[in-house]
């Protein structure tokens, strides 16, 4: 029987909230834009996990790749016993930093944190069962409740895998690493996954795959605000777009209005207008260059302990300490 805690800093109304609020602004403003934490319902989650397994999407394969190969260094070169993991989702491929931690005697507790409560908790039961280790799992947003990570003698892992980092702006970016610096002692380490910058014509792929999966998972998040806001927005009526923006070094997704159309959001009182070709701003993807994670990290407060690329140099992850 494993020790199991669920703490939820994220209940139904503050979520309710924040989804009011990000909706309201973002439907209202030029160009309309969402931010992509409300693409992660159960069903959002699901289709995340099939994008993992599609040929064309290459960062979670490299990424795991590196695990595979580097994940007992990693831990080693950590040297804590409990490992956090935020945006964890189904935590797969985490499952080789605890194999590892578990190998060198190092495994103690895991602290998976997510907005997705469901995905979340079935992640924490289904590791706990595996590992018999202490899971002290948190729903919470990342951007407001770092301070919601528990404490730990000899220092936490931080892993922040998948390059979710890349869906967060520069300027959310450069405030999120200052934001988990000053949450991180002098004991914990930071372990940051980052996609790199490469072929345009595999970037994009990775994201417009022909099986119309990141279509969905794209629209998807039109059916959420339908279900939660008494919506009657239609997916059907919106092309899937993704393109690379040579200038930001990101692949941007859009919903695309196919006609001019209106919705009406009943739980906000909200009519919405969409022009022809009218875009929806839905999520960006930021790649990056070694040198510039090692950079924004060191703006950050961090200093870089060891740095891990795939054999094809797709991906990249980084062991990180607080200069502190
Ligand atoms: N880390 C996993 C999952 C990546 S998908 C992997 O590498 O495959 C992104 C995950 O981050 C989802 O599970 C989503 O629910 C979570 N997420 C997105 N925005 C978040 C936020 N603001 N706070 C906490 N979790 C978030
Ligand atoms: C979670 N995140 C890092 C994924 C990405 O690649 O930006 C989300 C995703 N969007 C479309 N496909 C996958």
């Amino acid at each position: 029987m494993s020790d199991l805690t669920i703490e939820v800093h994220l209940g139904p109304d503050d979520r309710r909230v924040a989804l009011e609020r990000d909706v309201r602004e973002g439907l209202t403003r030029r160009p309309k834009s969402l931010p992509p934490v409300w693409f992660y319902d159960e069903r959002g989650s699901r289709l995340f996990d099939e994008i993992t397994r599609l040929p064309e999407y290459y960062p979670t394969r490299a990424e795991r790749e590196i695990l595979v190969r580097h994940a007992a260094e990693i831990v080693r070169t950590a040297g804590v016993s409990t490992l956090v993991e935020l945006g964890s989702g189904t935590s797969e491929k985490t499952r080789l930093l605890l194999d590892a931690m578990a190998e060198a005697d190092l495994l103690g507790s895991f602290v998976p944190f997510d907005v997705s409560e469901e995905v979340l908790t079935a992640a924490a039961v289904a590791i706990g069962s595996a590992y018999g280790c202490r899971v002290h799992a948190v729903v919470g947003d990342f951007h407001r409740h770092l301070a919601a990570i528990p404490d730990a003698d000899d220092g936490r892992l931080v892993a922040f895998l998948g390059s979710t980092i890349g869906n967060l702006d520069p300027a959310q970016r450069r405030r999120f690493l200052f934001d988990l610096d000053a949450a991180m002692t002098r004991d914990d380490r930071l372990l940051l996954g980052t996609d790199l910058v490469k072929d345009v014509d595999r970037l994009v792929a990775a994201y417009d795959d022909p099986s119309g999966v990141t279509a969905a998972f794209n629209r998807n998040v039109l059916a959420v605000l339908n279900a939660e806001l008494r919506g009657d927005l239609r997916p059907d009526a919106f092309d899937h777009v993704a393109f690379w923006d040579d200038d930001n070094a990101w692949i941007e997704m859009r919903l695309r209005a196919r006609q001019a159309h209106s919705a009406r959001l009943a739980a906000l009182d909200l009519d919405v207008d969409f022009a022809q070709g009218e875009e929806l701003h839905t999520e960006i993807s930021s790649k990056f260059r070694p040198e510039q994670v090692s950079a924004e990290l060191h703006d950050a407060g961090f200093v870089v302990e060891g740095t891990w690329t795939d054999p094809d140099g797709d991906f990249l992850l980084t062991l990180a300490r607080p200069y502190c």
